[in-house]
């Protein structure tokens, strides 16, 4: 295959979207517990459930201790086994490294980079504490050693994976930053931060801008690196502060990752990172909404790098806002065998006997209808052509508006998780996809449009695939049913600029 096939990010309607394969693609997938998944026999059961669930693509763990256990000596049984799997199952990969920092410490490193603190230099607090397990951002020998594992990676993927590009997206650590402190202090760092006004530029947070600054330029330097030699996309994702509580920097969350107040700093300095996403583990609608705006710009899609999963989650809510209404790229809560936050509750799929839970059933239907759908939805996002509706508290319905007709959802949902989106392909002819729904057309003023023409199938890129006609006899319908996992394809019939008669 060409290399202008690879997975890649391209201008469309103004924003960039995601390519695979040549075709317009939305990553619709799920993490595997990253702190339990380390043998094939932890993660190799939840690929036939996520295959049944509906994802395109599973967010896999690489770790750099199981990489190269011994320094110098990489192994990639693993990693061909992800791949192998993934292929099995019809799945993409985004393959996430922990390496220098996961959650802002050091806990996949290799033994040899965790015990030496001379060579791999730690995070030193004012007072002169070493924190062990977290690397100093200026360390040049961790550095040196996480870009010589990582060239070996790109190498293997290069060999393995240049024609099937199972390894779509690559993020470069893992929620990045240290603790202990809003800096290192080390006279290394001590050193970097004396030559640039901090304390001038930035006020109270000087500590955690140059903390940001500093792991910014060493992500994207990996980045350049591996890039130059498999050119996949790579993103990096966020450990986000809450909105409502002043929370401290390197104590409440990681010094330095890419959280808002910093996040100018990540966009200025990185320039060979394509995009910076957002973990959001927050249950409200609003938060959630609040956190992909905040990341979704014309240079930076939004791609939801984790959520919440598990009991009022809203997992299979939220994927509308972010993918109809941020025009995100992809989606993929954590995790498929464990909740986050309520790690002990019932996850999507049970570790012991395989059971779904309710919100797995549901996000099935999500993922199912917007799969079925992908290359129309991804034409249309950030377009008037696509507009969605989802079901909130005390809701009874939405009016979806077009410039020259209403569409009235009435919701009717046994969990008032009403869900859904339209996209209007031409004048006269709708997608609906949606669950929990009766949908009715108006002009402009208030006369009801009927509808002649109601069918179920499903698009293969562009073209309509017809599974079945609703009956002709009823036609013409003044109302429709959304089917739950189905999606619709609606004429109208009658014409929008014909006058009415009295
Ligand atoms: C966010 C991290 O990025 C994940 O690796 C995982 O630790 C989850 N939190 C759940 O704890």
């Amino acid at each position: 295959m060409e290399n202008n096939m690879m997975p890649h990010l391209e201008e469309l309607n103004g924003r960039k979207a995601l390519f695979v394969d040549g075709k317009p693609f939305i990553i619709l997938g799920l993490q595997w517990d990253c702190d339990g998944c380390y043998t094939p026999e932890d993660m190799d059961p939840f690929f036939e459930h996520g295959q049944k669930m509906g994802l395109n693509a599973a967010s896999l763990l690489l770790y750099w201790r199981e990489v190269e256990p011994v320094e110098g000596e990489y192994h990639f049984e693993m990693l061909d086994h992800r791949i192998e799997m993934a292929r099995k199952h019809n799945m993409k990969i985004v393959l996430v490294w922990f390496g220098s920092f996961k959650n802002g410490c050091l806990t996949y490193a290799p033994d040899y980079v965790r015990s030496d603190h001379k060579r791999f230099i730690k995070v030193q607090d004012k007072e002169g504490n070493l924190h062990t397990n977290h690397c100093c951002p200026t360390a040049a020998e961790t550095y040196r050693r996480d870009e010589l594992a990582l060239i070996e990676i790109f190498k293997h993927l290069k060999e393995i994976d240049s024609k099937d590009h199972t390894v779509i997206l690559f993020q470069i650590e893992n929620e990045t930053g240290i603790f202990g402190t809003d800096r290192c202090y080390c006279d290394n760092c001590n050193t970097e931060y004396a030559k640039d006004n901090y304390g001038e530029k930035y006020g109270v947070r000087a500590g955690e801008s140059f903390s940001a600054k500093c792991i910014a330029e060493y992500c994207d330097s990996l980045t350049k690196t591996v890039k130059s030699i498999h050119p996949v996309p790579v993103y990096m994702n966020v450990w986000l502060n809450k909105i409502y509580k002043n929370e401290k920097a390197g104590f409440d969350y990681p010094a330095g990752g890419p959280v808002l107040p910093v996040l100018d700093i990540y966009f200025k300095t990185v320039k060979h990172i394509d995009f910076i996403s957002p973990d959001i583990y927050q249950y409200s609608y609003k938060d959630f909404n609040y956190f992909c705006k905040a990341y979704t710009t014309k240079d930076n899609p939004l791609y939801v790098a984790e959520c919440a999963t598990g009991k009022g989650a809203r997992t299979e809510k939220n994927v509308f806002y972010a993918i109809g209404k941020y025009a995100a790229i992809g989606y993929d809560p954590w995790a498929i065998n464990r909740c986050c936050p309520g790690f002990m509750t019932q996850p999507l799929v049970n570790t012991v006997d395989g059971r779904w839970s309710d919100e797995a059933y549901e996000l099935h239907k999500s993922y199912k209808m917007i799969n079925d759908a992908m290359e129309p939805i991804v034409l249309a996002q950030n377009t008037p052509s696509l507009k969605i509706f989802v079901q909130e508290e005390g809701d009874n319905g939405a009016l979806l508006e077009f410039d020259d007709l209403d569409i009235e959802i009435l919701y009717d949902h046994p969990l008032n998780a009403a869900r859904g989106m339209v996209i209007r392909r031409s004048a006269m002819e709708f997608i609906l996809l949606g669950a929990g729904g009766h949908v009715s057309f108006s002009k402009k003023g208030g006369k009801r449009v009927s509808v002649s023409k109601v069918e179920s199938g499903r698009f293969q890129g562009d073209a309509w695939v017809l599974s079945y006609q609703l009956s002709s006899e009823r036609a013409p319908f003044e109302s429709i049913q959304m089917l739950d996992c189905r999606v619709l394809r609606v004429v109208l019939g009658e014409r929008l600029d014909k006058p009415d008669l009295k």
